[in-house]
């Protein structure tokens, strides 16, 4: 059995621990996109597979014989090329996808980060706080009457909004901190993917105590048939029930 783990998640690190505690052979793989990202536990590698077709060449030449893939719930691209790829090696395949954050009949949805700018340029208030991630940041940038909150982990290489203040940061937060925030900003609008998890909920819970509306970007679908998990432990077991390889 050797498992190869498309990561980038809290939820790819805790699995990878479990896994190597287990003494499973397992493969941890990051885009690297992060400057510092926090590495999970046993082997790693960096980088872009070149595609389906170069994650399928992959698969076979490292003798991958299950894939978890434990991405970003937003990170469609990636999750799409392991659906093919997995089924062009003849090598299951897990999407393992922390649930969404609950609807709150108060949120704005929309259905991907382009429609989320056309609804901010529409909106007549004045701060807006976008916690989207530094790459859907040039949708934005033409708007030159809100101010932006930005919050990224890196600093933005692409277009920004001209009215922008940036943050860097990155999660766990705090209702209190996120609070304070919103308040010393005057934000009036939220604007956040629903990436689920407690490590960036509490800005959900700090918008609603501020009365800040909330516009909240929907998860793009997964592939179709996917076998989906919602938990690391759901994860192990399917591990264990031998379906990645004995
Ligand atoms: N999107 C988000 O909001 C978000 C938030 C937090 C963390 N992340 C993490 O950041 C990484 C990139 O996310 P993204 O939204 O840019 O992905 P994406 O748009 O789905 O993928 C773009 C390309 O990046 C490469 N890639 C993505 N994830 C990879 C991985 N784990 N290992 C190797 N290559 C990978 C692939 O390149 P090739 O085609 O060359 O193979 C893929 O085609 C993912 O690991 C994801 O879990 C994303």
């Amino acid at each position: 059995m050797r498992i190869l783990i498309l990561g980038g998640t809290g939820e790819a690190r805790a699995l990878a621990a479990e896994l190597v505690a287990a003494d499973v052979d397992v493969l941890s793989s990051l885009a690297g996109r992060v400057r510092e990202p926090r590495l999970p536990d046993g082997t790693v590698r960096v980088g872009g597979f070149g595609g389906a077709k170069g994650l399928t060449a992959f698969l076979r030449a490292e003798g991958i014989t299950g894939v978890v893939d434990a991405t970003h719930p937003f990170a469609g691209t990636v999750t799409a090329n392991a659906a093919q790829a997995a089924a062009q090696a003849g090598v299951p395949l897990l999407v393992l996808r922390r649930p969404e954050w609950e609807d709150d009949s108060s949120w704005d949805v929309v259905p991907d980060i382009r429609a989320a700018a056309a609804a901010v340029r529409a909106w007549p208030g004045e701060s807006v706080f976008l916690t989207t991630g530094r790459r859907d940041l040039d949708v934005f940038a033409p708007d030159d009457r809100h101010r932006f909150l930005v919050r990224t982990v890196d600093p933005p290489d692409g277009p920004v909004p001209p009215r922008m203040t940036l943050v860097l940061d990155r999660g766990p937060y705090t209702v209190e901190g996120e609070s304070a925030l919103m308040r010393e900003h005057g934000v009036g609008l939220l604007v956040t993917k629903n990436s689920g998890g407690l490590m960036t909920a509490a800005k959900l819970q700090a918008a609603h105590s501020l009365q800040v509306q909330v516009l909240m970007v929907a998860r793009p679908p997964l592939p179709r048939g996917t076998v989906t998990v919602a938990t690391i432990a759901e994860a192990v077991r399917w591990i264990n029930q031998g379906n990645a390889g004995a």
